[in-house]
């Protein structure tokens, strides 16, 4: 048995005074990991079909290209600004630590499509809320959003009210 939690990091005071980091490069480099946290990250979804999972940049791209290629689905990069080379949506956010934006390439997503929506962490709820109204914006319906991790005490999961909301492991 594999304990996940096992492989997360806590580093504190990164990348600001104040901020315990969630650090999963322990888990990425161990295969077996990668492999169970995978698995988990599916068991979550269920029976639900999904056209297209929408990783966020940048570590929501490593698993979320996995769990594409596992679902035979197609794999869309919602991106920090500027990243993306065509035409693109873009909407603003506040970050647990500062400011940023994110895009989407305007025919990522197509009107109708169900959508899994994954990213890493959970932790205001920002980001995730930013990434749903860009695929709202493009016709897709939202079957789930779901992480890695949740940081509970945050309190991400009011920003995401209406949507299903998983998570592999919770704080
Ligand atoms: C982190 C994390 C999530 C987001 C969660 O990404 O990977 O994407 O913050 O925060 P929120 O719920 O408070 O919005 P970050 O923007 O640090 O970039 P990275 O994934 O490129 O490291
Ligand atoms: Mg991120």
């Amino acid at each position: 048995m594999i304990h996940l939690d096992k492989f997360i990091r806590d580093i504190p005071n990164f990348p600001k005074e104040g901020i315990r980091f969630k650090d999963i490069t322990p888990l990425l480099k161990d295969p077996r990991a990668v492999k169970e946290a995978l698995t988990q990250l599916l068991e979550l979804l269920g029976n639900h079909t999904i056209d297209k999972v929408v990783g966020i940049e940048s570590r929501g791209f490593f698993f979320g290209m996995l769990i594409a290629q596992e679902l035979g689905a197609g794999f869309v990069p919602m991106r920090k600004p500027g990243k993306l080379p065509y035409t693109t949506f873009s909407e603003k956010y506040e970050l647990e630590y500062g400011f940023d934006a994110l895009e989407i390439h305007e025919d990522a997503i197509a009107n109708g499509e169900r959508v899994l929506l994954h990213d890493d962490v959970l932790a205001t709820g920002g980001t995730a809320k930013v990434a749903c109204n860009l695929i709202e914006k493009l016709g897709g319906e939202i079957v789930q959003c779901n992480f890695l991790m949740e940081l509970s005490f945050l309190n991400g999961i009011e920003k995401l009210q209406g949507y299903e909301v998983k998570s592999v492991l919770k704080y």
